[in-house]
């Protein structure tokens, strides 16, 4: 594999990030991981999304202009990214100028080609949504169902983009492409949506909204949201729609894998893809919409007062790397279905599989050959692995799961794999054989499981990066390791392993400091 790129959703700046947010950003950014174990050069998009009504009136109420307010939120959004580990390669905000620059020049393109027009309107707006919704989207009473907002009737003379001109080419790529969008039972949700597309708004009058990019030789108008927002995708590495696209463009374009979350699903699969079309350029691999993240079961939101930061968890329990509140939210739901947080299933799971698990079997699996032949392992410790078969077979079962995005299930796999390690070790009671004399077995049965905890740290680099590079440094691996590389021969005869570089790569989480959170 020669190139990956994958990009999330912008988020709005409208307000702090929340850990839906952030569970998105980790499900790149393993993903992200996993593939930079795989391709040759790689490139993660993250950023936020700007412009629109919402963020003119909240910086209007705090009386300060809305960049002021977009430069503090979005920062924000970067200082908890950065306290995740998220390493992605560029931050696009859409108030970027290179951005705005090319946001313009695709309009104009379109308007050229004809698909893009002028056309007077009357339209029902929510700006939750920061769309037009139909009559059909509403509910009963009349309200947003995501929202449960009633949306204002707008009337006024708008651009609108020729979505139906590309309605059959879309239809006829998701069906022919059955894992475009990831989960594939998402698929009919989109077809069924395609059935019943108009024509969209792309573009609002100045004076209702003033806080996005004008339209290029028309003040009177500017760019709403959805076009600005879903180019970011391109802009970002520098696409021209006149034909001079850098070199970044050209490398990393189209991407491998755009992830978003479901509600946002529509605006990629049909919105993006007929831009795209009407552009002329590649689509995506896939699409992966992932699902929704609910706290105790219930819906986060402001006026519940449950919205939980990223930052708050790390800071409640105390944690000085967020490989926990990764691996806890990468593996929070199966590909593409809802998942949840408590603070007391984080708790337990982290503490089970990290502390428990896979931290104790490498401390005191280190500490036994420390014991027994002062950290050395022998050439005559080195032969046939009896758990070789198992790992490697969990190496491929895991680069199945990533080629479809299952990232839960991935983890599962290497818990799996933690346990039968796990097992190997009590079976073969290695204390037993010291204590009988049996030496050459007991060195073979910790250097056996040695080898296989240098896959298993490959395996968790993507979910906890500083777990695996602690686990790495203590076993002497090279965490550089290429997937297609991991084997269960790193570990060389003559390696030695010292006493005072065993530390706990993860204590468990203080049960005490749980409830002081937010
Ligand atoms: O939709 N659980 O921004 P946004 C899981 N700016 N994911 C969640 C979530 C939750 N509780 N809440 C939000 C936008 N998300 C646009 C995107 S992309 C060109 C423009 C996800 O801040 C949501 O699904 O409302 C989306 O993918 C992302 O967070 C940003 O949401
Ligand atoms: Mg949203």
């Amino acid at each position: 594999m020669e190139k990956f790129y994958t990009t999330t959703a912008i988020d709005y700046v409208n307000g702090a990030p929340h850990i839906g947010h952030a569970y998105e950003k980790i499900l790149t950014d393993v993903i992200y991981r996993h593939f930079t174990q795989r391709a040759e050069d790689t490139y993660f998009l993250t950023g936020t999304d700007e412009h629109g009504i919402k963020i003119q009136k909240t910086a209007a109420e705090k009386d300060i202009s809305p960049k002021e307010f977009c430069d503090m939120n979005a920062q924000k959004f970067k200082d908890a990214w950065k306290a995740l580990d998220i390493d992605y390669s560029q931050f696009i905000r859409t108030t970027d100028e290179q951005h705005a620059e090319i946001v313009q020049k695709i309009f104009k393109k379109l308007v050229e080609k004809g698909d893009i027009y002028k056309h007077a309107y009357t339209g029902l707006y929510c700006s939750g949504c920061e769309a037009f919704l139909s009559e059909k989207d509403l509910t009963e009473d009349g309200l947003c169902p995501d929202h449960m907002k009633k949306p204002e009737v707008v009337q006024e003379e708008n651009y609108f983009f020729k979505l139906t001109k590309y309605k059959d080419a879309i239809i006829k790529h998701i069906k022919t492409n059955p894992d475009f969008i990831v989960p594939s039972f998402r698929a009919n949700e989109v077809l069924n949506q395609l059935e019943n597309i108009e024509d969209i708004s792309v573009s609002r009058v100045k004076s209702n909204v003033n806080w996005g990019i004008p339209v290029l030789g028309d003040e009177e108008q500017v760019i709403y949201v959805w076009i600005d927002a879903l180019s970011n995708y391109i802009t970002a590495l520098g696409y021209d729609p006149d034909g001079n696209s850098s070199e970044k463009f050209k490398k990393y374009w189209p991407a491998n894998v755009q992830v978003i979350g479901k509600d946002i699903l529509k605006f990629h699969s049909i919105y993006w893809i007929a831009i795209l079309m009407a552009l002329e350029l590649p689509l995506p691999e896939h699409i992966l919409a992932h699902g929704w993240i609910t706290i105790d079961q219930t819906k986060m939101s402001k006026s519940l007062g449950n919205v939980i930061s990223p930052t708050a968890v790390l800071e409640a329990f105390n944690l000085d790397i967020p490989d926990p509140f990764r691996y806890y939210m990468a593996s929070a739901a199966p590909c593409g279905k809802d998942g949840n947080y408590s603070d007391e299933d984080f708790k337990e799971k982290v503490n089970a599989h990290l502390a428990n698990s896979m931290g104790n079997l490498l401390n005191r699996t280190l500490s036994m050959l420390v014991k027994y032949f002062d950290g050395e392992i022998k050439p005559e410790f080195l032969g046939k692995n009896e758990l070789e078969e198992k790992a490697l077979e969990t190496v491929k079962a895991i680069r199945h799961h990533f080629d479809y995005f299952e990232v839960q299930e991935a983890a599962q796999k290497i818990i799996e794999l933690v346990d039968i390690t796990n097992k190997y070790v009590t079976d073969n009671a290695p204390w037993t054989l010291a204590k009988e004399g049996k030496m050459d077995k007991c060195g073979e049965v910790l250097t056996n499981v040695l080898q296989v905890m240098t896959v298993i740290s490959s395996l968790i680099y993507p979910y906890c990066p500083n777990i695996a590079s602690r686990m790495a440094e203590q076993l002497g691996y090279d965490l550089k390791t290429k997937l297609d590389d991991i084997s269960c021969n790193s570990l060389r005869a003559g390696m030695l392993i010292k006493k005072e570089d065993i530390k706990p790569v993860f204590l468990r989480m203080d049960s005490e400091l749980a409830d002081k959170k937010k």
